[in-house]
């Protein structure tokens, strides 16, 4: 019998992060090689005409599992029906701006999307929020959905941890394959708090086999801020990585993992208050995230996690008072 394709929303498609991410989800990269998805593609009405040549260009790559492609400019219509929904649609930063700059320039976009999903997205949505503030947009259009149980609304934390995965590989000459138990906790931003106390290496911990001073000075700032080097070297914010996290998020979402980052809504967990979306180490089972319990928190870890946090609850409580949520 003919499987019935999975909708996948993608916002901002005719940024530069879509133009990433959509032949990567028309051949099969995110759902699986086996799974025919239709693109369901929402931008702004001046956007439309370039979100129109893009559609041209999936058409062109005759991909077998591409079964159509909608265009829209209206959250109700692009979300009808949607199993997957991509928040990628929103101003990226400039160079010498902080994310929290653009919670209000980006947050006023995520309030009807969320109100739009709870209303017309499939029972089964699962929603990825990339645009940034991306841990509190996802709070916001969250709280517009009611109806859609909270942990399906998730924000993406997985740049910086392929990110983190990538300076230590370098650091010691190890493949990234052989890095076990990578964590990222809170928000993404500055002050995200990439942990090497529980990440593994050929069973070892991998902060014992670096210099003290390395891992506090070089290797956090250097993933933390890492966004803020490419904008500054390539005149505008990561796209491609950007994209290929936003793959690895829902491939593991869906398909599931043992490891990995995510910033999912919080049950209490390690001390994050309840509701808040922040990043844990989390696993994926049956099409669920999991955060991993029993990790043991030293006072390094637990300072910079909580100063996460507390950005987090600040942003929270700045929208708040913009009326956002
Ligand atoms: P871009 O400017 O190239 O594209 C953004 C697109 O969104 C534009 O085409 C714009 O028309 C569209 N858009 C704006 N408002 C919209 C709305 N209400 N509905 C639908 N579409 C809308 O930007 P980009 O480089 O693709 O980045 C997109 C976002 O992703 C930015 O906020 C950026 O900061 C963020 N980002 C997040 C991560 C992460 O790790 N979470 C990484 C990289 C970038
Ligand atoms: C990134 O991490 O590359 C993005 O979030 C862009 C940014 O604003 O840092």
């Amino acid at each position: 019998m003919a499987q019935t394709p999975v909708k996948v929303t993608v916002t901002g498609a005719a940024g530069q992060i879509g133009y990433a991410l959509l032949f990567r989800i028309a051949s099969g990269q995110l759902l699986g090689a086996d799974v025919p998805v239709t693109l369901s593609l929402l931008e702004v009405p001046q956007a439309v005409k370039a979100a129109e040549g893009t559609a041209m260009e999936l058409d062109d790559c005759a991909f077998p599992l591409l079964r159509g492609i909608e265009i829209a400019d209206d959250p109700n219509v692009a979300f009808d029906g949607a199993n997957v929904a991509l928040l990628v649609g929103a101003m990226p930063r400039k160079a010498g701006m902080e994310r929290g700059d653009l919670l209000e320039a980006n947050g006023g976009i995520f309030g009807p999307q969320g109100k739009a999903i709870n209303d017309h997205a499939a029972d089964d949505i699962r929603v990825l929020v990339v645009g940034n503030p991306a841990n509190t947009n996802a709070l916001i259009a969250q709280q517009h959905a009611p109806d859609v149980p909270a942990e399906r609304f998730t924000a993406m934390t997985r740049l910086d941890h392929n990110r983190a995965l990538s300076q230590l590989a370098a650091k010691l000459g190890v493949p990234v394959t052989e890095i076990k138990k990578m964590t990222i906790w809170g928000n993404h931003s500055a002050t995200q708090y990439p942990d090497l106390f529980h990440t593994e290496i050929g069973g070892k911990i991998a902060a014992e086999q670096v210099d003290e001073s390395w891992l506090r000075d070089t290797f956090i700032p250097t993933v933390a801020k890492r966004g803020a080097a490419i904008i500054d070297a390539r005149g505008a914010s990561s796209a491609a990585s950007a994209a290929n996290a936003a793959i690895d998020h829902v491939h593991d979402w869906v398909n599931g993992t043992e490891w990995t980052s995510a910033a999912i809504v919080s049950d209490g967990s390690y001390g994050v208050p309840e509701g808040l979306i922040s990043s844990f180490p989390v696993a994926s089972r049956g099409g669920r995230w999991e955060i991993i319990q029993g990790l043991e928190i030293d006072a390094f870890s637990r300072e910079r996690i909580d100063a996460s946090v507390r950005e987090l609850e600040e942003e929270r409580d700045a929208v708040r008072k913009l009326g956002l949520i």
